[in-house]
């Protein structure tokens, strides 16, 4: 990473995009040293390149279904990327899991939230994982990313008290308060050189 700049951070993210709302805001307020220079999902209706618009940084959309095959699709994921020249790739709710040749390329580089305390509840609805096995405590991970689904080394994380009343929804409004905390650090954590990716 060029220390002479600030941190370039390249979203990917499907959906509502809060946390990358969340980390634009504190890029801006100077509470993360880091700007976010390039928003990518692969979903042309998500509110996150709304988001990026509003915010003037620039967003494109990469559909898998333009591709013939997933290392195709992986490759103009990771070509994007590369000319955005961002030092950090932010996995926020991107819904694809990346391909081996993708996490080669941006090896230690690439870091995910996600919305409980893994190791526990991996995968898809983990809040709802966690209400189902009565958890009376769960919470956020930001971690790196590496070839498993949410396995890779722990970065930061908050934990979120469930109510005896939750729903589904209410925790993980709950959650995504804290994901938006969260977030944000981590990426100062980098920034400044305190966390370092895991040797491989
Ligand atoms: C968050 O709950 C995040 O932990 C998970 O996907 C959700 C994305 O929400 N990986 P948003 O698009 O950032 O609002």
């Amino acid at each position: 990473m060029n220390q002479n700049h600030k941190l370039r951070v390249a979203v990917l993210a499907s959906g509502r995009g809060s946390n990358l709302q969340a980390l634009i805001d504190s890029c801006r307020s100077g509470e993360v040293d880091a700007r976010v220079i390039l928003v990518i999902s692969d979903n042309p209706a998500a509110r996150a390149l709304e988001l990026a618009r509003k915010n003037s940084i620039p967003a494109t959309v990469i559909e898998a279904k333009g591709y013939h095959s997933r290392h195709e699709f992986n490759t103009a994921l990771a070509d994007a990327v590369e000319r955005s020249g961002a030092d950090l790739v932010c996995l926020a709710g991107f819904m694809r899991v990346l391909s081996e040749a993708f996490l080669e390329r941006f090896n230690g580089m690439i870091i995910n939230i996600h919305p409980s305390l893994l190791p526990s509840f991996p995968g898809l609805n983990a809040q709802k994982q966690a209400l189902e096995h009565g958890v009376k405590v769960t919470g956020c991970t930001v971690h790196w990313v590496d070839r498993g689904v949410d396995t890779g080394s722990i970065i930061l994380q908050d934990c979120v008290k469930v109510e005896p009343d939750d729903t589904v929804e209410t925790l993980s409004q709950r959650i995504l308060k804290q994901e938006h905390v969260i977030y944000p650090k981590a990426v100062q954590l980098i920034a400044s050189g305190a966390v370092k990716a895991p040797v491989r």
